[in-house]
């Protein structure tokens, strides 16, 4: 174990088990459709790495980034998009992958957007979910797990951009965000001058 780790929260093991089961699960129901994995960067790239091909079904892999400003207390949910899809999206099925569902406010607003353009349906599937009170609701069709409401890094989350290539899901020891405050404070102060959170 990461030395900077305080808890293994799900194991490489628990982590490929469920990638295959809601694999299986979404082969099954997008079964002779034209489907589009919409990952959002740079989080998700780990889970829907493993999670295409987890999906025996011809698929279309594609990705957006985006960055939210905050307020003083959490993001605003205003996303602006650093990168955006290829091309339109009316004819295809969208599947959006999250890594984590946290306020909601982000995944709000990109569902939002991408139900403006149209697509033949749209759902979301996060690998993590955080057992918290949610500033905006959104329904998640496919779930991983869900989880307590605690800073947790790995299998693509990050703390100031590190600890992403840990193979597992693991919560961050206090002392390498100590003097800082708690790692959601850090964005927040970043916030408060008017910068981006990246997400
Ligand atoms: P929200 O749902 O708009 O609050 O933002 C979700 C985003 O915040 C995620 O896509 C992550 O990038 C980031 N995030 C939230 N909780 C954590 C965490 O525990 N570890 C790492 N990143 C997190
Ligand atoms: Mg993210």
């Amino acid at each position: 174990m990461h030395e900077d780790i305080e808890t293994i929260l799900i194991s490489e093991e628990q982590l490929r088990v469920r990638v295959a089961e809601l694999g299986a699960m979404i082969a099954h129901d997008y079964q002779e459709k034209n489907l589009l994995l919409l990952g959002t960067l740079k989080g998700a790239v780990p889970f829907i790495a493993d999670l295409a091909r987890a999906i025996s079904l011809p698929l279309e892999l594609d990705y957006m980034a985006v960055a939210s400003y905050g307020n003083s207390t959490e993001s605003s949910g205003v996303v602006r998009i650093v990168k955006d899809l290829e091309g339109p999206i009316d004819h295809k099925h969208i599947l959006l992958i999250e890594d984590i569902i946290d306020s909601g406010l982000t995944l709000h607003y990109l569902v939002d957007l991408l139900q403006r353009r149209n697509p033949l349906s749209l759902r979301i599937c996060s690998l993590l979910n955080k057992e918290r009170e949610r500033i905006r609701e959104v329904s998640v069709d496919y779930l991983g797990f869900t989880i307590p409401d605690k800073f947790v890094v790995g299998y693509g989350l990050d703390y100031a951009q590190r600890y992403r290539n840990l193979p597992y899901v693991g919560i961050l020891k206090a002392r390498v965000y100590e003097g800082e405050s708690r790692p959601e404070k850090r964005h927040e102060s970043v916030a408060e001058k008017g910068a981006l959170k990246k997400i």
